[in-house]
Formats: structure tokens, C-alpha cells, sequence
């Protein structure tokens, strides 16, 4: 029975994004510290992406990017489109905190929010405040590492080419398991809904997955190539 549920496990660590990746960044230049999971690790980081959050690297940035996200019409047939859209909160409230909440909670049945149909109004909150976690600790890894040393020409073209480098491929495997379910990593495993405090745990241990170095100095170097020419 042990020996079932650990190759269950090993299964279930192994199944998930399994795409062609034809430019491997990480190759060109032996200097260049990218991970050879560079596009799964940007793909997260860059997935839900919107102008609010590349502001955070150039306040300059306009609509006009080529970051690739998920579409938030999840009725339209291209899942990704080739940009991160502009996505303003309001200003009703007091706080970007409330006014936040009050942008998701708006759109809940809406589905317009590029997160599918199976996330609660819990869920949504909780992805949307990661999301932003996130990028606040890919951007002190972008000012401690990158602005002072920042990749050369041939990386970002390289990192920009997200037809061939993976990138878009695993945005694309991202928006395909929004019709089915409500992944938090790309590693295809299994998650509850979000109900009580031991299932936040699982959830919580989920959304901590990208938040190494590693993870964090890949969508760094990415989200400064993206954000460099405003
Ligand atoms: C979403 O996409 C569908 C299908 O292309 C289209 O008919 C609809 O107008 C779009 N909705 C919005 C808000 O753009």
C-alpha cells in the first residue's frame, strides 16, 4: 500500500507540463543563470499578468507589451493573448486592499476574469493577493540581482521568443487547465476547494511553490527584457 501511494506521488510530481521547448535560454550563454525550468518557472510568474503588475518594473509600461497571459474571455477561442492587458482597480474604497477585493468580487460570475469557472469567490481572492505576493518578491530579486547586472541583448531576445522558448506553450497549458480545474503550480497535481484550515494548508504550501530563487531570478531577468524598452 506504501509503495502504491508513493508512485502515485512520484506520478503525480512527474505528469505535468510536458512541452517542446525549441530555444533553450539557459544554453546560450554559460554565464546566463537561468534554470533549465526557465519557461514553467516564467510561464507562472507571467501567466495572470496585467500592466498594474509590470509597472512594478517600469511604472512606463503601456497595453502595447508582449508579455503572453491567459485571455480573460475564456469564451473566445484564442486561450492566450500575446499581451498582459490593462486592468485598473477602482477607487470606491480607500485602500488598493479593498478596492482589490472590490475588483474581484465584481466580476465573480462573470467570467471575465481569465480564471475559468471553478474557482470560488475565496479561491479568486486568494490568487489574485499570491499573484501580486509574487511579483513583489520576483521584483526584490529584480532590484538585488538584475537592475545592476542586467542580462545582455542575445539572453532577452532569447527570453522574448516566447513562441519557441517554452514560455507561451506553458501559458497556453495553463489556460487549458482553467476548463477543468484550478491549478496553482504546473506540476498537474490534484488541489481540494478551499474551504477550512487544512485545506488553506494544502493551498498555502501550493502557492509557496515558486518562490525560491531560482524560480524568482528566472521571472526576473524575463520581466526586465519585457519591461526594458518603455
Ligand atoms: C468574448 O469572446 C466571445 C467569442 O469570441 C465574443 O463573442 C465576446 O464578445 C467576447 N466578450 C468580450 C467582453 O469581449
Amino acid at each position: 500500500m506504501a509503495m502504491i501511494v508513493l508512485f502515485l506521488a512520484l506520478l503525480g510530481l512527474t505528469s505535468g507540463l510536458n512541452i517542446n521547448i525549441e530555444r533553450q535560454c539557459d544554453k546560450i550563454n554559460p554565464k546566463v543563470d537561468l534554470s533549465d525550468t526557465f519557461s514553467e518557472n516564467i510561464a507562472h510568474a507571467i501567466h495572470s499578468m496585467t500592466v498594474q503588475g509590470l509597472r512594478l518594473f517600469n511604472p512606463k509600461v503601456t497595453e502595447k507589451n508582449s508579455v503572453p497571459t491567459v485571455n480573460h474571455n475564456v469564451s473566445a477561442p484564442d486561450l492566450v493573448v500575446p499581451y498582459a492587458p490593462d486592468d485598473p482597480i477602482g477607487h470606491d474604497f480607500n485602500t488598493d486592499v479593498m478596492n482589490t477585493i472590490d475588483h474581484i468580487l465584481s466580476h465573480i460570475g462573470l467570467s471575465d476574469d481569465g480564471l475559468g469557472p471553478y474557482w470560488s469567490p475565496i479561491e479568486r481572492v486568494a490568487h489574485n493577493f499570491h499573484m501580486w505576493d509574487l511579483w513583489y518578491r520576483v521584483h526584490e530579486e529584480f532590484e538585488s540581482t538584475v537592475r545592476d547586472n542586467p542580462p545582455k541583448q542575445d539572453v532577452c531576445d532569447c527570453l522574448m521568443d516566447t513562441d519557441h522558448n517554452g514560455i507561451r506553450a506553458a501559458v497556453q497549458w495553463v489556460a487549458e487547465h482553467y476548463k477543468s480545474g484550478t491549478p496553482i503550480t504546473l506540476l498537474n497535481r490534484p488541489i481540494p476547494k478551499l474551504t477550512d484550515a487544512a485545506t488553506w494548508q494544502v493551498w498555502k504550501d501550493r502557492l509557496l511553490h515558486y518562490y525560491d530563487n531560482n524560480a524568482a531570478h528566472d521571472a526576473a531577468l524575463y520581466l526586465y527584457c519585457a519591461t526594458k524598452d518603455f
